[in-house]
């Protein structure tokens, strides 16, 4: 059983947090109004569960999920999080995060900057290519036909096998991209982002459906930028 804590509490990290708890494992959510503003998402995630500070729910972690808009992404706490794996869902909206020259030009990824903030912790990019409503229904027994995988990018190769572990517990298989620098093929735009899980790749709320290793490894392959 892994505790994993939470910097982020809204959709992705919702399911992400279901998910580990149905797995057995325990979570302690934390977003940036307070362990207050919480009740009703450990009220659904139930006993296995707790709300905490954002301080908190990093040092509590065995594994933290950072998946906040990458906006926010320079506050969280750092020193709280040294030595622990974290795992990034951000993607880069210029929309809504403002503007990022270096990520405009390709100089650097998303999970990079994140990692060049938290040097003393293994960053792990993981479930930024998947809609959370598909996360949600696409888990299955390791083994089954229609499971679906998920692509891992980290530069720590022991960090990207836990994090591995962990997505297999969940019901995912793994695609491993190797380093985080290799994650911008499953970023927004790329084939293998939404798309692949999705029934109706223009309406990813119409419906999910399983795409397997072969699948994901293959677009994330085709992936030009
Ligand atoms: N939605 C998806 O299907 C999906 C899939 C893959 C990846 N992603 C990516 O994952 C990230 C999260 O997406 P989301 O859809 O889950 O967003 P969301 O529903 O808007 O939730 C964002 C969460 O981040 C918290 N937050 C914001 N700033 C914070 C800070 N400084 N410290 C602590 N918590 C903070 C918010 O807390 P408050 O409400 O208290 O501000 C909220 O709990 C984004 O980068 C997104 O691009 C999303």
């Amino acid at each position: 059983m892994t505790t994993w804590g939470f910097i982020g509490s809204g959709n992705i990290g919702s399911t992400v947090a279901q998910l580990a708890v149905n797995a057995g494992h325990s979570v302690v959510m934390s977003n940036s109004r307070g362990p207050e503003t919480l009740a009703d998402v450990v009220a659904t995630l139930g006993p296995r569960s707790r709300a905490a500070t954002v301080d908190e729910a990093a040092s509590s972690g065995e594994v933290v999920v950072v998946t906040i808009p990458l906006k926010h992404y320079r506050e969280i706490p750092t020193a709280a999080l040294s030595d622990r794996i974290v795992v990034d869902t951000m993607n880069y909206y210029p929309g809504r995060d403002g503007e990022f020259v270096q990520l405009d030009d390709g100089s650097t990824t998303s999970s990079e900057l994140l990692q060049a903030l938290i040097p003393d912790s293994r960053v792990v990019k993981a479930f930024n290519n998947i809609f959370y409503q598909h996360l949600a229904v696409l888990p299955r027994p390791a083994g089954s036909p229609d499971r679906s995988a998920l692509p891992v990018a980290g530069d720590d190769v022991a960090a990207n096998a836990s994090v591995a572990g962990l997505l297999d517990e969940l019901g995912y298989d793994v695609v491993d991209l190797g380093v985080l620098a290799e994650g911008w093929r499953t970023q927004p735009g790329m084939p293998a982002y939404g798309t692949p899980y999705a029934v109706d790749p223009s309406n990813w709320p119409a419906g999910a459906r399983p795409s397997g290793v072969a699948e994901i490894a293959e677009l994330a392959a085709a992936a030009r930028r």
